[in-house]
């Protein structure tokens, strides 16, 4: 069981698309993936034209077995939506000893390949459960001023949960948002690729059918396999960025 963890304190940077797209592409490699909501927002079940649900609610307050609540929105694919109930587990667990370690201990109940865990853009006690229980952090980030800033937060959080002895496979960052055509991206992506080096994933291009694709409940496999936020863009005669290759450079840290 491989755990990816969706982190950014700053919103809207593409956390759920993220982790909405990467969910549905795992699945194509046989691996049984786990996608689990701890966004009050609810906006996973969305993604996949479902109605969202306290499922997280019924999971770690009523102590529903995770078998029964979760949702199996494609083949290989479930999913534990999230609703504004979501609140109360909060509550829920700031007054349970610890309170950090319940939604990893939790996990270890379940049976998936991979799980990835979409967290909210805020630094609460379930965004550090999600931390806890991860092997591998993934911080998408917009090409903006506020970037590198962005992801030393995360990181700096990351290094205080280290030295209370959790060992994390690693971590990466994506640039989102990518407009190769606007001296703005460029310099901020430069920007995250001189601070982080080799941590930096190949960049998601911006592509209008993101949008389409989630108000649709469709992912972007289903709706424009081969747009540019999945392809990426072309350099010379290479593919540069896309969800595709990002698909396969996390199942090579998954595998190997
Ligand atoms: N590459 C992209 N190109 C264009 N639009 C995108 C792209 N990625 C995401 N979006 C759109 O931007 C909005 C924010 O994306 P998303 O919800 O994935 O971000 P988030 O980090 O999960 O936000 P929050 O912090 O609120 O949870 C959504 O409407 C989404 O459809
Ligand atoms: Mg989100």
């Amino acid at each position: 069981m491989f755990i990816i963890a969706l982190a950014n304190q700053k919103g809207g940077v593409g956390k759920t698309t993220t982790a909405v797209t990467l969910a549905s592409g795992f699945i194509q490699h046989e691996k049984k993936t786990l996608l689990i909501d701890l966004d009050p927002q609810g906006h996973i079940a969305f993604s996949f034209g479902f109605d969202k649900n306290p499922g997280l609610y019924r999971w770690l307050v009523l102590d529903e077995p995770l078998d029964k609540i979760v949702q199996t929105v494609r083949p290989g694919l479930d999913i534990l939506s999230s609703d504004k109930r979501t609140e109360n587990v909060k509550r829920h667990i700031t007054l349970m000893d610890f309170r950090e370690t319940i939604l990893l201990e939790r996990l270890k109940e379940s049976d998936y390949d991979i799980i990835l865990l979409d967290m909210a853009p805020s630094l609460d006690v379930l965004h550090i459960n999600g931390l806890v229980a991860c092997d591998w952090v993934l911080i998408p980030t917009r090409p903006d001023a506020m970037a590198v800033d962005g992801v030393k937060e995360i990181l700096l959080t990351m290094a205080e949960i280290t030295q209370r002895g959790h060992q994390f496979a690693g971590y990466s960052i994506l640039p989102t948002f990518f407009d190769r055509t606007t001296r703005e991206t460029i310099t901020q992506f430069q920007e995250i690729v001189k601070t982080f080096g080799e941590r930096v994933l190949p960049p998601i291009p911006q592509d209008t059918r993101v949008r389409e694709a989630a108000a649709y409940g469709k992912t972007l496999w289903e709706y424009s396999p081969n747009s540019p936020a999945m392809s990426g863009y072309q350099e010379g005669k290479t593919q540069v960025g896309g969800y595709k290759q990002i698909v396969d450079r996390l199942l090579e840290v998954i595998d190997g």
